[in-house]
């Protein structure tokens, strides 16, 4: 399937601004901490992005550890993958200056937010999103939790709280994007207008990476096998070994053909997407070469591109002070956003607003 990219943003003249002030027009995504480490798709089809973003747009990029709840989880896991998701973006190049970067859980907004829409929100409306149904398959509606159901609703909080001029995400999020936009269009309509409308910001996959193992099949961590998915965090040796074993097509040929080489152009894609050259350059390249030296060549350019990834993150999670300083200062940012809103929609609604104490008389 081809990438669609509506609504490309118009740029911007880039105008440095500190994060949550209002000088760029604002972006917002956020990425599950459901995995150890991020794989090489994620990195090529979405991070990378966020970085580009930052300079012309205003961000807020948070790990939704609220979303990564709604099916069976660990805690202790959680805790490290959240961590670890944040470490990852500050070493793909999210700024703590440019961004506000936060964990989804300490702005308490999202789920007050969410609770709002849930009594916005049609049961049926929600039934029907594609992505509860698939997961919810397998166990069958009546083992899903409720959670998982209302999903997409919170994600709309998440979304709405901000006021965000575009939402970055890939072509399997669409349909929670429209549902936000529903859900804004309703509020706004009985009530006062208080959200704006975010359109969607489907992410280019320039480069659609591919199962190593199974090149017919997306890189995934749902679907692919352990030999099959690049890691950024594991041992670079490990990832090389990978490269260097991953299938290949028959023939000799060295070029980019998804039907008849669909081994052989996920390589080419791999190379091409790490070193900005093209695949054309690949291709001439490796004419009349074999397919064992395209492979230790992409293993190379590969772990050349990983381990300073790796080394950065590793950095980020031993000095947690600093990682917590900058969550911090994202939930503040944030925070402060979010709360604005909140307060607008707690007054929409009909929520009688308490007594303010102030701390001294308290
Ligand atoms: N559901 C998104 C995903 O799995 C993650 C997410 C949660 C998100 N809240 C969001 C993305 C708000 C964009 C905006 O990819």
């Amino acid at each position: 399937m081809s990438a669609t990219t509506e609504q490309q943003p118009a740029p911007q003249t880039a105008q440095p601004a500190a994060p949550g002030s209002g000088a760029r027009p604002r972006v917002l995504s956020g990425i599950q901490p459901t995995s150890e480490s991020f794989h090489l798709g994620n990195y090529v089809g979405a991070v990378r992005q966020w970085v580009d973003l930052q300079r012309e747009y205003q961000p807020f990029f948070f790990i939704a550890d609220q979303h990564a709840i709604t099916v069976e989880w660990d805690p202790k896991v959680l805790r490290e993958r959240t961590l670890r998701g944040a470490a990852q973006l500050l070493a793909a190049g999210v700024d703590p200056k440019r961004s506000a970067i936060f964990v989804q859980s300490h702005v308490p907004a999202h789920a007050q937010l969410a609770w709002v829409l849930n009594g916005l929100t049609g049961f049926g409306e929600a039934r029907r999103m594609t992505q509860f149904k698939d997961k919810s398959a397998k166990g069958g509606e009546g083992a899903a939790s409720v959670g998982l159901f209302a999903y997409p609703v919170l994600m709309a909080a998440d979304i709405l709280l901000y006021r965000p001029h575009f939402v970055p995400v890939g072509e399997d999020q669409r349909q929670h994007l429209e549902l936000t936009r529903d859900l804004a269009q309703r509020f706004n309509s009985r009530f006062k207008k208080t959200f704006r409308l975010p359109e969607p910001y489907i992410l280019k996959e320039t480069a659609k990476l591919y199962d190593l193992q199974d090149p017919t099949r997306k890189m995934s961590k749902s679907s692919s096998s352990p030999g099959g998915i690049i890691e950024m965090l594991e041992d670079p040796k490990r990832t090389a070994k990978k490269i260097r074993s991953a299938v290949t097509d028959s023939g000799a040929e060295i070029r980019f053909d998804l039907e008849e080489k669909p081994g052989v152009s996920n390589l080419l894609t791999i190379a091409s997407a790490l070193t900005g050259q093209s695949v054309a350059h690949f291709e001439e390249a490796y004419a009349g070469r074999m397919y064992g030296d395209l492979k230790k060549e992409v293993a190379e350019i590969v772990v050349d591109f990983v381990t300073p990834f790796r080394d950065r993150t590793l950095e980020y999670l031993d000095d947690q002070a600093y990682l917590m300083e900058v969550l911090a200062d994202g939930a503040d940012t944030a925070g402060a956003v979010a709360e604005a809103t909140l307060r607008d929609v707690y007054q929409q609604v009909g929520f009688v607003a308490p007594l303010r104490r102030s701390a001294a008389g308290a």
